[in-house]
């Protein structure tokens, strides 16, 4: 049996698979019920300064065959509510990376502090939420901005940060680069990608915000060549997200540069069980193609042959 395990900015996991921010991370017991099922550590969603409510429905728009139309607002109960959740996850012994947004700088040093006290492993950085006025995107399209929020946390935390790239730019190996310039731990990619539907009927966007954030199979080519551009980018530990559903689709990413991945519309679509399935499924295709460890396979793909 192949082995699983990672390392990943000085972390140790026990497979690649993490529960992504903001799909079934609510509470302690949803974040611990991933781990229970098999994710090899869990993302909690992000967290703001304050709470919110998030828009108003309709949030979501199914589309069985590519994926998940969203625009939630970033919903969450603020840094205040939210500690004694990842208390909840850390006692069931999960490891809890802490996803934070915020709108400038020294507001995401604030944040990062306040959830670095609450036990988690490593701070997650949304500088990519594509629907949320003055956060994500807005925040994180820039080089430059990227680089400055990055250092400032770092000089706050000492545990490993891990910078969230936006797809929806002609450069995310350019931000990726910024963040590592800043001293990021690592880089995830992708948030969702920008996108739009319309109710012919109604004559307005399904979702009430308007503009969402497209998710699932359909992102997947998208994340890994983001990935792939990424990795030949930075020298630092990539984390692959986007339309992951099988084992298959992680190898792929894993070969185009990445040493972890993150599961988010999967587990909206097949349920929690899918940690377990993508852990045998990724293990027994690394058997079927001679790979003893899967670090191994990281940036697989870009070898000449
Ligand atoms: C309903 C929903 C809520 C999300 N909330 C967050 C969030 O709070 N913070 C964040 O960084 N990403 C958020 N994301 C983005 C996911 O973490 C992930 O980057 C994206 O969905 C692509 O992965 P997937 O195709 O596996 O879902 C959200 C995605 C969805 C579908």
């Amino acid at each position: 049996m192949a082995d699983l395990s990672v390392r990943l900015a000085g972390l140790v996991l026990r497979n690649p698979f993490l529960l992504a921010s903001g799909i079934w991370g609510e509470s302690g017991d949803s974040l611990s019920g991933a781990w229970s099922a098999g994710a090899g550590g869990v993302i909690t969603k992000s967290i703001g300064t304050a709470p919110r409510p998030g828009y108003p429905n309709p949030t979501v728009e199914t589309y069985e065959r590519w994926g998940l139309l969203n625009a939630m607002g970033l919903p969450n109960p603020g840094i205040d509510e939210y500690p004694r959740e990842i208390e909840v996850a850390r006692r069931a012994g999960a490891p809890v990376v802490g996803s934070v947004f915020a709108g400038d700088a020294a507001e995401f040093a604030r944040l990062a502090r306040r959830i670095a006290a609450t036990g988690v492993v490593a701070v997650e950085l949304n500088l990519s939420c594509p629907h949320a006025e003055g956060f994500g995107t807005e925040v994180g399209s820039e080089p430059e901005d990227v680089e400055r929020i990055v250092r400032a946390v770092v000089a706050e935390v000492r545990l490993p940060v891990i910078a969230k790239i936006t797809p929806n730019t002609s450069d995310p190996a350019g931000l990726a680069a910024a963040a590592e310039q800043g001293g990021a731990a690592a880089v995830s990619a992708i948030n969702t990608l920008r996108a739009l539907a319309i109710d012919v009927h109604l004559r307005r966007p399904v979702l009430s915000h308007g503009l969402g954030g497209l998710s699932g199979p359909a992102i997947k080519p998208v994340g890994l060549a983001c990935v792939w551009q990424i990795f030949e980018a930075v020298s630092i530990p990539v984390v692959g997200i986007g339309g992951i559903r099988t084992g298959r689709d992680a190898l792929e990413y894993v070969m185009a540069g990445a040493r972890a991945v993150e599961i988010g519309t999967a587990v909206a679509f097949d349920g929690i069980g899918v940690f377990e399935r993508l852990n045998r499924e990724l293990s027994a295709l690394l058997d079927e193609i001679g790979y003893a460890r899967l670090e191994e396979a990281v940036g697989a793909a870009h070898t000449k042959l």
